[in-house]
Formats: C-alpha cells, sequence, structure tokens
C-alpha cells in the first residue's frame, strides 16, 4: 500500500460541484515558488498567477505593462510548486482584446508553457468571441467584470464600478453572455455587494469575488494586500491576515543592526 496520501486535486468541475453545496471557494493570487508552495499546502483551492504581479511584484502603476512573457516565468514558478490547487493565469493586456486568433495562440503559449489549468481575461461581450474560441481549443476560461484593471484609463478611477442600475444591468448581460461562451468561472471585482448576489443567482458558473460582497461563491485576494506587505493600500474590502511589512522591516533592522555590532556571526554560526 502507497504511504502517500492521496491529493485530490481541485478542477473547474470541483468548483462547478463547490458552488452547487453552498461550499465557499478560497482563492488568492501568486506569483512564484516559494508562497504558492504556502498556500498551496495551507489548501487554497485557486491560486491567480494575476497580472497585478505588474504591480506588486515589478512596481508598475498599473497591470498594463506586463508582458506574456513575464506572466509565463510567473506562471511556471508557482506550477512548479503545487500539488492540489487550480492554477489560474491572467492574460495580460495587449494579447487578446480585439483578435480572437491572437487571444487563442496566448492562451496556447501559457498552457503549454507553464502547465497551468486554466486562463483568466478581463471584459463582457466585448472578449465573447475569444472565449468561445480559446473554450473550443480545450483551455478552461475565467471571466473578469466589474472593475477590470486593464481598462483603468478608460474608467478614470478605481471607485466601486456599477452602482448605477444601466451599468448593473450590463454587468448582469454581460455574465449570462461568459456563462454562454462557456467560461467555468467569473471574478467580479468592486461592484454593491446587493449585485454581486444577484449575479451569483443569476448564473450556473462560480462567481468569485473581490470587494464584491458576502453573497458570491467565492473570494479571492492580492497576496501582498492580504498578509499587510503593501501599507498604503486598504480598500474597504480587504481583509488583513499579517502585518508582514512591520514584520520584515523589524526583522531587517535587527540583522543590519547586529551585523554592524559584529553580534551576527558568532561562534556557532561559523565553520
Ligand atoms: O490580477 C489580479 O490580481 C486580479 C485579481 C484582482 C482578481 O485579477
Amino acid at each position: 500500500m502507497s504511504v502517500h496520501k492521496e491529493i485530490t486535486k481541485v478542477t473547474t468541475n470541483t468548483l462547478q460541484k463547490m458552488k452547487q453545496k453552498g461550499e465557499k471557494i478560497s482563492m488568492l493570487t501568486a506569483y512564484d515558488f516559494s508562497m504558492a508552495g504556502i498556500f498551496d499546502d495551507a489548501g487554497i483551492d485557486v491560486l491567480l498567477v494575476g497580472d497585478s504581479a505588474s504591480n506588486v511584484m515589478a512596481g508598475h502603476e498599473t497591470t498594463l505593462p506586463i508582458t506574456l512573457d513575464q506572466m509565463i516565468y510567473h506562471a511556471q514558478s508557482v506550477v512548479r510548486a503545487i500539488n492540489r490547487c487550480l492554477v489560474v493565469v491572467d492574460m495580460p493586456f495587449g494579447t487578446y482584446q480585439g483578435n480572437s486568433k491572437e487571444a487563442l495562440s496566448s492562451a496556447i503559449r501559457i498552457m503549454k508553457e507553464t502547465g497551468a489549468h486554466a486562463i483568466k481575461l478581463e471584459g463582457g461581450e466585448e472578449v465573447v468571441e475569444s472565449v468561445k474560441r480559446i473554450v473550443s481549443a480545450g483551455v478552461p476560461v475565467m471571466g473578469h467584470l466589474g472593475l477590470t484593471p486593464q481598462s483603468i484609463y478608460k474608467f478614470g478611477t478605481y471607485v466601486v464600478r456599477a452602482r448605477e442600475e444601466a451599468e448593473a444591468e450590463q454587468l448582469v448581460k454581460n455574465a449570462h453572455l461568459l456563462e454562454q461562451a462557456g467560461c467555468f468561472a467569473i471574478v467580479l471585482e468592486k461592484i454593491p455587494a446587493t449585485l454581486g448576489k444577484r449575479v451569483s443567482e443569476a448564473v450556473k458558473i462560480p462567481i468569485i469575488g473581490i470587494g464584491a460582497g458576502m453573497h458570491v461563491d467565492g473570494q479571492v485576494l492580492v497576496m501582498h494586500d492580504m498578509l499587510g506587505i503593501n501599507k498604503e493600500f486598504s480598500p474597504r474590502f480587504l481583509r488583513r491576515y499579517l502585518n508582514l511589512y512591520d514584520e520584515i522591516k523589524g526583522a531587517t533592522e535587527r540583522y543590519i543592526s547586529d551585523v554592524k555590532s559584529q553580534d551576527f556571526p558568532n561562534e556557532q554560526e561559523q565553520y
């Protein structure tokens, strides 16, 4: 008999069943091997290699500059670390909009070169053709509606989306279109909780919220926000589980002081 415990891997079917059973889906972003391994060991359901890497890993102001090659590098690192969770990779800005053939070749590069399980892209009816083409090639697609950061220069602001009825109606329509096109799940970002509930009840596929309230089928946070590595970013929807900025800064200050005072290394810490 094998001494290894059987690991039940999370698939898109698992997420569908979780929605049906009312079991909430946990999702976090990850961009590197070490953190992805910790999140997977902790039992996270989904890891998103988000294009927020552009902000939190590379220091850009927006998600627009990150390239497909850079996303692939991050995704490869994450996939090497995981045993159980589903890994979804963001299609970066400029690799799918307005051209479904280009969208398919970007998705195929991600799947072939990273070993990830699915891709995510932003938008509603304008990306439906791309979603259909990618899904028809056998690649699972996650949608993303509400505040879609790749369109930040169109919105002009990061405020809550779809507070007005017309935008809310359009968002519900887009959720239906993405479901019909074959998306296995949709991320809803920064919208009123009542609208999150409405969309979650209107479609059969799981709805994962970030600032979309408590009634959706799962939650996602950016790991740097959740762990308190970012001090300045404090939107209402964020719950911080650690204050890593202070912890890491304090540890670094103690290390510097120990080096300067010649307390480190001591007798036991040398050969
Ligand atoms: O890139 C990202 O981190 C995301 C999440 C905000 C859902 O898309």
